[in-house]
């Protein structure tokens, strides 16, 4: 930071004449605080330093610093003079009307989506045991896959993404997911939400309708939205996507956006009769399935159902997959795996679009899965996920009888969360949510996902189980439990 011209930015000619220099130097780190181009944590000069590069007496700092540290915006601890973390302190500079003016529709609509909290603790859903990631072997393999890259290694990478992983992911989808396809038809991207971004500006123009289950997934709304498609929420049931005869009459879809291994948010599981219906009637009319199997490598109880992708013969489905669940979110490696008759198109797009990289990750994540690391990892996530799932459904079971609170466990049988299912549909569930979010507890409403203004029965909250140790659970739901049993009661 060059302090000179701090004092030159937060203040104005005419205070630096009339001021000292203490007290210019002091209204400069004041104001630069307060709006926020100073950041809390963060440290500063220490006397001597910023002395000998102001040119200025030491002690001209030192009282400066003194200063700020009695009116709270600065502290002294062993790192040296720190930014104080001010809860009520006006956030950066003031909102720039004219900017947000300028932004587009598209970018309107999706600002104005609810925003989820910061996915980070408590039974946030989403989220794996990120403490149990064999991040030493992952460190070392990576050193190696260095090691071993040359410089042709550095060029951009191939649109699809690395042969090797590729190919890995070929074997792993047949023997796990029953997904029938050759190695040309898998394309890596980002993260799912780069495949959905590539699904919805490839598969569908602006004003197309894709149907989303209803509730359903906020970053698929996104990712449709952003792509001006026209979202329309089907309702869902305890099987999972339920559109009438006269949704396909009235709003045939260009595509549709399932998540059938375990619904998002409610955890249902899109049933066999109604996979195939789907396919069938999609057939039909000639409309194109998303799925998303975003968590469908745990199953709790029971086989699992294979991909609605496998089922049927050329069915019309664009598979996703993702390594955010079963490796780590940071990661940002996922796949799609494409009908044969868009290969070339899709490959070409994505081309295209985005120059691509990250060759040395991709080649570390083939060889991770390639040694058996991938399979062993999953395998020991599925475990201590049941046992934690089970702590939340004795937990919950525990307080649903004992505060005769109207509710259901649903979603428990896969994936890494649950949801409560409120009987009373006047709940709200959102002020629910928002109050347990002041206690420190991430549980998100089930209506927060509520697709367009389309009612529906569902209110409710998620509770993402994987990362929260089975220990701790049983204190968590404890802490629920009052306002749990207020909202419900009194609803
Ligand atoms: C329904 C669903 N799909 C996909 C993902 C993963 O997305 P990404 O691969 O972009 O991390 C998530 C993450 O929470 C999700 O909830």
């Amino acid at each position: 930071m060059d302090y000179a011209l701090l004092i030159s930015r937060y203040t104005t000619e005419h205070e630096r004449q009339k001021l000292s220099m203490q007290r210019s130097l002091q209204f400069a780190l004041r104001r630069a605080i307060q709006q926020g181009s100073l950041v809390a944590g963060s440290r500063l000069l220490s006397s001597r330093i910023l002395a000998q590069e102001l040119g200025i007496a030491r002690n001209t700092v030192v009282y400066a610093y003194e200063q700020l540290v009695a009116e709270g915006f600065l502290e002294t601890n062993r790192r040296g003079t720190i930014v104080t973390k001010i809860e009520a302190m006006p956030q950066a500079v003031a909102p720039d009307i004219a900017s947000h003016r300028a932004l587009a529709k598209r970018a309107q609509s999706i600002l104005s989506l609810p925003v989820p909290p910061e996915l980070s603790s408590g039974f946030a859903p989403g989220v794996p045991a990120l403490k149990e990631f064999p991040i030493r072997l992952w460190r070392s393999l990576l050193d190696k896959t260095w090691r071993a890259s040359t410089a042709q290694h550095l060029a951009y990478a191939e649109a699809a993404g690395e042969p090797s992983l590729r190919a890995a992911i070929v074997e792993h989808l047949r023997a796990s997911r029953g997904v029938e396809c050759d190695f040309d038809q898998v394309i890596i991207t980002d993260g799912t939400q780069s495949s959905l971004d590539l699904c919805a500006h490839a598969f569908a123009d602006a004003g197309d309708k894709v149907w989303m289950e209803n509730p359903g997934y906020m970053g698929a709304q996104i990712a449709f939205k952003s792509a001006q498609l026209k979202i329309i929420g089907i309702n869902i049931d305890e099987d999972g996507l339920a559109p009438k005869t006269k949704d396909w009459l009235q709003h045939p879809p260009k595509l549709i956006y399932v998540t059938p291994s375990h619904q998002y948010p409610s955890g249902s599981i899109l049933s066999l009769e109604r996979r195939i219906a789907l396919i069938g009637a999609a057939t039909q009319h000639q409309s194109l399935i998303i799925e998303d199997d975003y968590d469908s490598e745990f199953r709790h109880d029971g086989p699992p159902l294979p991909a609605m992708q496998g089922l049927v013969k050329d069915a019309p489905v664009i598979y996703l997959g993702t390594f955010s669940k079963t490796m780590f979110p940071a990661l940002r490696i996922a796949y799609m795996v494409v009908p044969k008759n868009v290969i070339a198109a899709l490959r070409t797009m994505v081309a295209t679009l985005s120059l691509r990289g990250r060759r040395t990750e991709q080649l570390c994540l083939a060889q991770f899965i390639h040694q058996g690391h991938f399979v062993r990892h999953v395998r020991r996530m599925r475990k201590l996920y049941r046992q934690r799932r089970d702590a939340l459904v004795a937990a919950l079971s525990t307080l649903i009888a004992q505060q005769a609170i109207k509710a259901e466990i649903i979603g428990d049988q896969a994936g890494m969360h649950l949801a409560l299912r409120f009987k009373d549909h006047s709940v709200d569930d959102i002020a629910l949510s928002n109050a347990l979010l002041k206690l420190g507890i991430i549980a998100p409403a089930l209506s927060l996902h509520r697709i367009g203004s389309r009612l529906n029965t569902w209110r409710g909250l998620m509770l993402g189980y994987a990362q929260v140790p089975s220990e701790d659970i049983p204190g968590l739901v404890k802490k629920m439990s009052l306002i749990l049993a207020t909202a419900i009661s009194s609803a």
